[in-house]
């Protein structure tokens, strides 16, 4: 089978889907690889390096594109991309697929059958092929460099001829995969950090990393299926914001990154949090992406209000392209050795990680998911 790596277009998109590390992995199962010419400059591979471990090098992307068995890419494709999708090819991307609906239908009717990285479940024998968790570690770490770049401070405590400077306090807001690698950075850095979540088993993990844990009011049932967080009733969603303003207020740097699958982000800083920060805090809100958890931020920007530095970055990965695409080549080289068998690809639909990837086969939706969202059920 001809699988295809292409240049990626959306703008400022800097990673590539495969590195030639990884490449070995998908040539093995007996496959073709076919890599558009610089689809991984922005990453710095470059195209002797894909060729020197056996990839051919296509010069544009209609002469990657031709014959593709499957096309392996980080975003999801626009119309151009989709239109040079042969039918009955295969595609593996982020492909948004609560969000990006009309994306979906049209990779439906143009015959190809496609999986969402995002899909991945949260299984032990998925692990390695788990997406969101390798590039939200990227994501956790980045926001923390951000930060200390930004900050008029430094982060660790230094015993200086001229003075003691204290440390930093740092606030990481939500402590999934990205908020546990905000923690232990800013640890290393040499901050003091506080973690808070919803899911009450995340406190060991906090505190294991050397910060506390800031105690809310129990959060029951806040556990939703797959381990992910629920939306909170509208009581504990108060409550939650008025101790976050409480221990923002003598707070330097905040990160946020709080989601709930499918859902906007939910607010933990309100404007009144804001208000009562210390001029020259930071604030680096990750839930940019899907509204951000802080009340008037600007996704992409970054804004100062009250003396507060707000970044909202969007796709920060991106901005650590060598490394992200390392690590989401691995989880697609993963991928690939469980959907190809023999130079082919074998969908069994009854085993869960296929059945949990696969958004469209046969020209039709086929995951239950997506279909809620297309007829406005459960949205
Ligand atoms: P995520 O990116 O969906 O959300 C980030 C964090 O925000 C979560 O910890 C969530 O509990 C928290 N959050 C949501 N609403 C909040 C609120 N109102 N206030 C404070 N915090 C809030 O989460 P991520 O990083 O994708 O992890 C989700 C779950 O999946 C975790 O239980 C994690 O341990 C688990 N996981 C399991 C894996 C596996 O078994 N293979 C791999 C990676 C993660």
């Amino acid at each position: 089978m001809n699988v295809v790596v292409p240049k990626e277009v959306v703008s400022g998109e800097q990673r590539v889907a495969l590195t030639p590390d990884a490449l070995p992995r998908i040539l093995k199962g007996g496959n073709r690889v076919v890599v558009q010419s610089g689809a991984g400059e922005a990453a710095g591979f470059s195209d002797s390096q894909y060729a020197a471990t056996g990839a051919d090098v296509a010069p544009d992307a209609p002469s990657a594109y031709a014959n593709a068995g499957l096309v392996i890419k980080v975003q999801r494709p626009n119309d151009d991309e989709i239109g040079l999708l042969p039918r009955g090819s295969a595609l593996i991307a982020f492909l948004q697929p609560l969000f990006a609906i009309e994306t979906i239908e049209k990779l439906a009717r143009a015959g190809v059958t496609s999986f969402a990285m995002e899909l991945i479940p949260r299984i032990s024998r998925a692990q390695s092929m788990d997406a969101l968790s390798s590039q939200a570690t990227v994501s956790g770490y980045k926001a923390v460099l951000l930060a200390a770049g930004a900050l008029p401070k430094f982060f660790p405590m230094l015993m200086t001829a001229a003075g003691t400077i204290p440390p930093a306090k740092v606030l990481v807001l939500g402590a999934g995969v990205a908020g546990l690698q905000a923690i232990a950075t800013a640890r290393r850095l040499g901050a003091i950090v506080t973690g808070f979540d919803v899911r009450p088993a995340v406190k060991e993990q906090v505190e294991s990393l050397g910060a506390t844990f800031l105690a809310s009011a129990p959060h029951e049932g806040a556990e939703g299926a797959g381990g992910y967080a629920k939306e909170l009733p509208e009581e504990q969603q108060r409550r939650d914001q008025e101790l976050i303003a409480k221990t923002a207020a003598g707070t330097d740097v905040i990160i946020t990154t709080a989601l709930i699958p499918g859902k906007r982000a939910p607010i933990l800083i309100t404007a009144a949090a804001l208000a009562g920060m210390r001029a020259g805090s930071v604030i680096v809100d990750l839930a940019a992406e899907q509204g951000g958890n802080t009340e008037g931020c600007e996704p992409g920007a970054t804004v100062v209000r009250n003396g507060v530095t707000i970044m909202a970055p969007l796709n920060l990965p991106s901005s650590m392209p060598q490394h992200a695409s390392f690590l989401y080549a691995r989880n697609v080289a993963a991928l690939c050795e469980h959907l190809v068998r023999d130079g082919r690809l074998a969908l069994d639909m009854s085993e869960e990680i296929t059945r949990a990837i696969t958004v469209t086969h046969d020209g039709a939706v086929v995951n239950e998911a997506v279909k809620a969202r297309q007829t406005g059920v459960g949205t």
